[in-house]
Parts: C-alpha cells; structure tokens; sequence
C-alpha cells in the first residue's frame, strides 16, 4: 500500500481527509491540503512545535516512539498530552491508515 488516508479533526469539528503517500510526514500532508493550525514554521526541522497534535488510538501506539529532539520541543507546545506527537517527527507507513489527528485550537487560530 503506497496511498494511505488520514484525516485532520480541526477544534470545531471540521474535518480534513487527506490522501498521504507512505514515507511522507504527517507534516507534509498537512502542507500539502492546507489543513489550519499545522504551520510547520520551522519546515520540519523539529525546532518550532507549530506541527503539535494530538493522535488518536490506536494508531499513536503504532508510531515509533519520539526522539529525544521532539520531546524537548513538544515540552513548549500547548496542551501536551499523552497522545501528542509532532507531526513532522511522525512518518507515514501502511498500517497507520485511516490516523486521525486533532489539531489545537491555539494553532488554527494563528
Ligand atoms: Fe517545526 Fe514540526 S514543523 S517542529
């Protein structure tokens, strides 16, 4: 499976289906369909936590653990929780299909 589909939920409950290639980021398929509130300021250096979402089970569990470079990061982003990831630390494979992520509503007012 090279195509996979993910979906955005924004805070009003907008949603975003995306079609995403795997080996591409959550990131980049947020950039590419304009989805709000994944700014990506930093481009997908891992140095501006703009990116910040939340991930919804059971596909979090199935993302390969974060890095210590997008611990550090997301400590600044707003709202953390348990199921917050980075989108561009989060590489697309095969059995994440159907992900979903909500996007703060601190970054799709920006
Ligand atoms: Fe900057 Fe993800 S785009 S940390």
């Amino acid at each position: 499976m090279n195509q996979i589909s993910v979906i955005f939920e924004q805070p009003n409950g907008e949603e975003h289906h995306c079609v995403a290639r795997c080996g591409d980021t959550l990131m980049d398929v947020a950039l590419d369909n304009g989805v709000p509130g994944i700014v990506a300021q930093c481009g997908g250096g891992c140095t501006c936590c703009t990116c910040h979402c939340w991930i919804q089970s059971p596909w979090f569990e199935r993302i390969p653990g974060a890095g210590q470079d997008e611990i550090d990061i997301l400590a600044y982003a707003w709202g953390v929780a348990d199921n917050s990831r980075l989108a561009c630390q989060v590489v697309l494979t095969a059995d994440l299909d159907g992900l979903r992520a909500w996007v703060p509503a601190q970054q799709s007012l920006n």
